[in-house]
């Protein structure tokens, strides 16, 4: 879909949330290539701006360091048109950080059951703990206390343990082209 007919669509951008492990980043990236729009990744950005991993940002700075800049790129990058954006997990929980993403944008709740969000992160383990001791209490603890924030904000949700990811696409597109 090129820029011009964006333009008419009621959406103007395609926003990812969920919880990490869940994946944003596939779908975010597939979505990008079939509608010939740009990927941006909320994740990428704040490296870029910090100039080191997100681990060793955390380790050195801390979360709310970490949620000041993540902030701080939404809002320079939420305005553009023709662009996926692949979220962190925790955009939801900073009011602005959603007010900026909403609009224009067709907001997809990217979700997973936690034990299989927790298999997947056991495999890649290179995600900062958000504030439990080990990783599966971290996962039950923040994914439960995020359902509501992901509910409120998601105006689909997809779930990738029973779609394939060009199911999931194929849902997606079918419900951005119709608006
Ligand atoms: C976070 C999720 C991560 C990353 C950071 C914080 C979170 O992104 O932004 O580690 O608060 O859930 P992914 O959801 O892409 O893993």
């Amino acid at each position: 879909m090129t820029l011009a007919s964006a333009k008419n669509q009621r959406y103007q951008r395609i926003t990812l949330i969920g919880f990490r492990g869940a994946g944003k980043t596939t779908l975010a990236k597939r979505l990008a290539s079939l509608l010939n729009w740009r990927y941006i990744s909320i994740d990428q950005l704040i490296e870029q701006e910090s100039g080191i991993a997100i681990a060793e940002l955390v380790k050195q700075k801390g979360w709310d360091t970490f949620r000041r800049i993540e902030s701080e790129v939404i809002e320079k990058s939420a305005g553009e048109r023709g662009i996926v954006i692949d979220c962190g997990g925790g955009v939801v929980e900073r009011k602005e950080n959603m007010r900026w993403l909403v609009p224009k944008s067709l907001v997809v709740w990217v979700d997973a059951p936690p034990e299989i969000i927790y298999r997947r992160l056991k495999e890649i383990g290179d995600r900062p703990l958000l504030n439990q001791k080990d990783l599966k209490a971290d996962i039950v603890e923040n994914y439960f206390r995020r359902l509501p924030f992901y509910r409120r904000y998601g105006m689909i949700r997809v779930d990738t343990a029973e779609q394939s990811v060009a199911e999931i696409c194929e849902h997606i597109l079918k419900k951005f082209k119709s608006a």
